[in-house]
């Protein structure tokens, strides 16, 4: 059994005109303390995904479990960043931050040393009394995913979370990440549309495909750290998911960039 588990998960979305099967028949274990990276093209159902390990919304068919118990709502062992930042455009940098402490109770001066500590962690400090819309997308960015680990959840789902923001800067997060999943032993699940990123992140890639969106295949990341993306064997991996992506674009129409 792995630590999330989601079996049989069909997810129709009725829309005004038709319906949409947005995954069929999806099984994926992910085993605690994996960091999981899925690619797939636009509309394969990634995000549909992870809003169903999160709770937020309900298969049509199947389960979901998470260390052994059946997702049912919204649970505090799951965060999810989703792709829109989405932060409290009336609280400020650092009540931002340190809202799921709040949730969670802890004491004021507690809760904002806590949240100045990632607040750092993102490279931010001295923005702590700042409002979201005097922030560049990217500063929000760090700021969401600096919450979303406030909440200390044993399961981190992350949408496209680097994907608005510039090269060094990704690079510098994604190494962070890095380190926070192995000091903190997290269990990942991460969505880029980046092949670099996933190999550069990830113990295993999950490739989807579209209509339904389904799994296609699964690589092995085996690199030992810290990666060197201009190895051969990094190029070599991101040709291998690549060739396969391309496969899957083409097989669709190839309309679905
Ligand atoms: N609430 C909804 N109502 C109707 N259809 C939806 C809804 N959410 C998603 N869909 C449809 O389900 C399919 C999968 O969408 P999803 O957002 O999961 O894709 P994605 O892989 O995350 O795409 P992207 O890479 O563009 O973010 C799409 O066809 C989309 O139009
Ligand atoms: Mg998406």
């Amino acid at each position: 059994m792995g630590f999330v588990e989601v079996e049989a998960v069909k997810k129709i979305f009725y829309g005004e005109k038709k319906e949409v099967v947005a995954l069929d028949n999806l099984y994926l274990t992910v085993n605690e303390g994996e960091f999981l990276c899925i690619v797939g093209p636009t509309g394969c159902g990634k995000t549909s995904l992870l809003r169903l390990i999160a709770g937020l919304e309900k298969p049509s068919a199947g389960k979901i479990l998470i260390a052994d118990k059946m997702v049912d709502g919204i649970s505090r062992d799951v965060t999810l960043v989703f792709q829109q930042y989405s932060l409290f455009p009336w609280r400020n940098v650092l009540n931002n931050v340190a809202f799921g402490l709040e949730m969670k109770g802890m004491q004021k001066s507690e809760r904002y040393d806590y949240a100045r500590g990632l607040i750092e962690l993102m490279g931010l400090t001295g923005f702590e009394n700042a409002y979201p819309y005097e922030l560049s997308g990217g500063m929000q960015q760090r700021i969401a995913i600096a919450r979303a680990l406030a909440y200390n959840s044993k399961v981190l789902l992350l949408d496209e979370p680097f994907g608005a923001l510039d090269e060094r800067t990704r690079h510098r997060l994604q190494e962070q990440l890095l380190e926070i999943w192995e000091r903190e032993k997290k269990t990942i699940i991460f969505v880029t549309h980046n092949i670099d990123e996933a190999i550069f992140l990830a113990t295993r890639v999950l490739i989807m495909r579209d209509r339904p969106g389904r799994i296609e295949k699964e690589v092995k990341v085996n690199l030992k750290k810290p990666r060197d993306r201009r190895s051969r064997e990094f190029l070599q991996l991101h040709i291998k998911i690549r060739e396969i992506l391309e496969t899957i674009l083409t097989e669709s129409g190839g309309n679905n960039v």
